[in-house]
């Protein structure tokens, strides 16, 4: 677990600040009729034009006969939950398209992600994009410095079942620093008052991935894409948050707020 000095954490704001904007220049082209691949080339030049560069592409998971992620984005479509490739499928209305976004920034990284419904989705739908939303805001207010990893996985979970929803087991958020994905890995379920403590400079992805209904993850043959079993539709959202002596700050939000209720906006809404 690496803990990150207070000139660090500055650097980690530029990034996460840079990817947040590449994210709403993404988001300004959700509708029916875009295809992912054209999200992921306004991804890559809102990147590379600030500086910056893409995590995701290229990225070699941990066995050397899949071949390496080809996007800037992970765009997963409905059933997917994460690691979609981006593809010249136009998107349609109904749909939902989680976009995760990652960069590197002066040697430091960011990842983000949230899940967009494409003109108007199902009212079910729409309950999974808002739970899914609110236990990432949970989440983000369990951070808190001398609270333990199981105070934030405890808080995703119960807020996403509450809604009546299935929390995914087979991918976890992490740590994140100089190297994207960094010790500890952080789980959406598990047991409050469990776990290493959450120090100041810890800096964790918190990434909820929650489905409709109770259902394993599979993955298919290309080696990344990872739809549910049942068929359940998936949302997931993500920030990259640094633990402060003040409380979890949200690098990813605009001006890297430290959390406050108000932001969970998400969470009355
Ligand atoms: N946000 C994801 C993560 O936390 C994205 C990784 S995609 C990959 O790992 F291509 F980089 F693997
Ligand atoms: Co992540």
């Amino acid at each position: 677990m690496i803990l990150k000095r207070a000139r660090e954490i500055d650097t980690m704001v530029e990034a996460a600040q840079i990817n947040r904007e590449a994210l709403e220049a993404v988001e300004k082209l959700v509708r029916p009729g875009v295809s992912t691949a054209e999200l992921d080339e306004a991804a890559e030049d809102a990147i590379v034009s600030r500086g910056a560069r893409p995590a995701f592409k290229g990225y070699r998971g941990s066995s050397a006969s899949i071949a390496p992620f080809p996007g800037t984005l992970c765009t997963s479509v409905n059933e997917v939950v994460v690691h979609g490739f981006p593809d010249r499928r136009p998107l349609v209305g109904g749909d939902i398209v989680s976009v995760d976004i990652g960069l590197f920034y002066k040697g430091y990284a960011a990842d983000m992600a949230k899940t967009y419904a494409v003109g108007s989705v199902a009212p079910r739908i729409q309950a999974l994009l808002k739970a899914t939303e609110r236990s990432l805001y949970a989440g983000i207010e369990a951070a808190q410095p001398g609270n333990r990893l199981g105070d934030v996985a405890a808080a995703v979970q119960r807020t996403a079942e509450a809604a009546g929803f299935w929390v995914v087991r087979e991918f976890v958020g992490h740590g994140i620093g100089s190297s994207f994905h960094e010790s500890p890995d952080v789980p959406n379920y598990g047991r409050a008052g469990t776990g290493p403590r959450l120090r100041p400079g810890l800096v964790l992805a918190i990434e909820p991935m929650v489905t409709e209904s109770k259902t394993d993850v599979k993955i298919l043959s290309d080696g990344w894409t990872a739809p549910t079993v049942n068929g359940s539709w998936a949302a997931h959202f993500e920030h990259t948050v640094a633990i402060t002596e003040a409380g979890p700050r949200v690098l990813t939000i605009a001006g890297a707020p430290i959390y406050d209720p108000m932001l969970g906006g998400a969470r009355g809404a």
